[in-house]
């Protein structure tokens, strides 16, 4: 079995067993999106605790490989310092899926989960923390996900 396959498999399996799936009463971020060349949606809620993310959970409706980004993206972030997740780029999401080479369209399924957590970030960090200079370079960023 070929590397790519090993990926392919995984990517199934969290597809059919997405981790974290459902969602969080009264979350601090709270933050959905869609993809907008298929229409597919991403919902992520987020709880917050002594600077850490305490839960995450996601509902979505969508392909295998946005769906099992945003399980794997739920495992790499849980338990994870706020401030790791802020600075968490593209590239680590793509590595944890073992996608790469993607194409455009493809790219947009793999980081909508990804969108969605760094604008839910943006948010927070608004609303919550007050903080706009972060808030401005999330900004940024979100606008230059895809
Ligand atoms: Fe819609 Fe992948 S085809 S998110």
């Amino acid at each position: 079995m070929s590397s790519a396959d090993i990926y392919r498999e995984i990517i199934l399996d969290y597809y059919r067993n997405p981790r974290n799936y459902g969602k969080i009463e009264n979350p601090d971020i709270s933050e959905r999106d869609s993809n907008p060349l298929c229409g597919d949606e991403l919902e992520m809620h987020i709880n917050i605790k002594d600077d850490k993310v305490a839960d995450v959970k996601f509902t979505g409706k969508g392909c295998a490989i946005s769906q099992a980004s945003a399980s794997m993206l739920t495992e790499l972030i849980m338990g994870k310092d706020f401030e790791y997740v802020k600075k968490l780029a593209k590239e680590d999401i793509l590595d944890n899926l073992g996608l790469q080479n993607l194409g455009p369209a493809r790219i947009k399924c793999a980081l909508l989960s990804f969108k969605v957590l760094k604008t839910g970030i943006y948010t927070y960090l608004v609303d919550n923390l007050k903080d706009t200079e972060s808030a401005d370079k999330m900004k940024e960023e979100v606008s230059g996900i895809y």
